[in-house]
């Protein structure tokens, strides 16, 4: 099968939600050119996704959020609709940045990228949740990186001051800049977008 109705739609909305809030230059161009590339479809994974003890305990409560806003609510439920078919993943590598509680206290799903729900190398889109409390360690990637945010937390490039994007909030993540974000006294939840260079484009 290609891709579900279901990831079509999440799809969908990610690109009016990205398309509404990045306002990055370069972001911007970065995700019309993710965007444009989604539009050829790659087969599904097939099967049941695999949830995290992280994710039980965090992902309902930091999808409630306080916010009217039809973009990022339509956003969210479609996310709900397939997140079960999502596999979450801990990172394995990181130093000692990270909290002590990082490993049982975040976890990422792809939903398109490597291995994801849909498998392929030439985009990459996801999510991150932490628990509260949880600094995630310093890392970078080669592809550049979008970021839409959908609760609080904070955010640092570069051993730069943490800022808050707040809901709806966005940033671009040049490639292989340092980057790090930490969660508060409420679970942190964030899409990311990112794209490898694509020398055909
Ligand atoms: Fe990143």
């Amino acid at each position: 099968m290609l891709r579900s109705e279901e990831l079509q739609r999440f799809l969908d909305a990610a690109f009016v939600a990205f398309d509404r809030y990045a306002v990055d230059t370069r972001a911007r161009q970065s995700i019309m050119q993710l965007f444009s590339i989604l539009e050829s479809a790659q087969p599904s994974r097939p099967g049941p996704g695999k949830r995290l003890p992280v994710v039980d305990r965090f992902l309902a409560p930091a999808l409630e959020i306080q916010s009217d806003d039809v973009v990022l609510a339509t956003l969210l439920d479609r996310f709900k609709a397939i997140e079960e078919q999502l596999e979450w993943k801990t990172r394995s590598i990181y130093d000692h940045t990270a909290s002590a509680n990082f490993l049982l206290g975040h976890g990422n799903a792809l939903v398109v990228g490597p291995q994801a729900l849909e498998h392929r190398t030439d985009a990459w889109l996801g999510a991150s949740l932490l628990a509260p409390d949880v600094r995630y360690p310093d890392h970078n990637h080669a592809p550049e990186e979008t970021y839409l945010v959908l609760s609080e937390g904070e955010f640092s490039q570069v051993d730069g001051e943490w800022f808050a994007p707040g809901i709806g909030g966005s940033f671009f993540n040049p490639p292989n800049i340092k980057h790090a974000m930490r969660s508060g006294t409420k679970p942190l939840f964030a899409f990311w977008a990112l794209l490898p260079e694509t020398p055909h484009h």
